[in-house]
């Protein structure tokens, strides 16, 4: 099987349902952030705030080509949809899933979070316009999940009929 990509923005369930999904499909399970993390031996915040953003996003970028594209469900962060070299990579060599979910339900479910650096400061106009920037590129996958009222077990149901198909 091809491998698995999950997108979406920051706080909407993929690294949940990727895990879930990974293991209802016994496959392994790969988060872009934390892949990264450990390659660098730095949390997200250290690199956003020493090397800054398009550091970042170059490590993602080279990270993302070095996990495998067969058999693996990737947990992807939120911004990868960004570079153009991303979506053709993922589109490519595996199957695009994006987990929509509605920017009111993600203001709620990261009020208290402070591990994302681009979320700092007013959190719900920075969650409004970073969505409305990223949107098309996430509407452009294989698969397009509604997860806002959905409990993870009806999400990862929901993407296992649709790899079915
Ligand atoms: C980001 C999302 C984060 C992380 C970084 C930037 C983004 O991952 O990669 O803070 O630009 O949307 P999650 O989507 O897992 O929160």
């Amino acid at each position: 099987m091809k491998t698995l990509y999950l997108t979406g923005f920051m706080g909407s369930g993929k690294t949940t349902i990727g895990k879930l999904l990974a293991e209802k499909l016994a496959l392994p399970v790969i988060d872009t952030d934390q892949f990264i993390e450990e390659k660098l031996n730095k949390s997200v915040r250290e690199i956003f705030e020493t090397e800054g953003e398009d550091c970042f996003r170059e490590f993602e970028h080279q990270f993302l080509k070095m996990i495998p594209t067969e058999n693996t469900v990737v947990t992807t962060g939120g911004g990868i949809v960004l570079k153009k070299e991303n979506r053709d990579w993922m589109r490519n060599n595996g199957t695009i899933i994006y987990l929509h979910c509605e920017p009111e339900e993600i203001l709620k479910r990261l009020s208290d979070d402070n591990t994302r650096p681009l979320l700092d400061g007013d959190k719900q106009k920075n969650i409004q316009s970073i969505f409305a920037k990223r949107i098309s590129y996430y509407n452009d996958s294989d698969i397009k999940i509604d997860t806002t009222k959905k409990t993870p077990q009806e999400i990862v149901l929901e993407i296992e009929q649709m790899i079915k198909k």
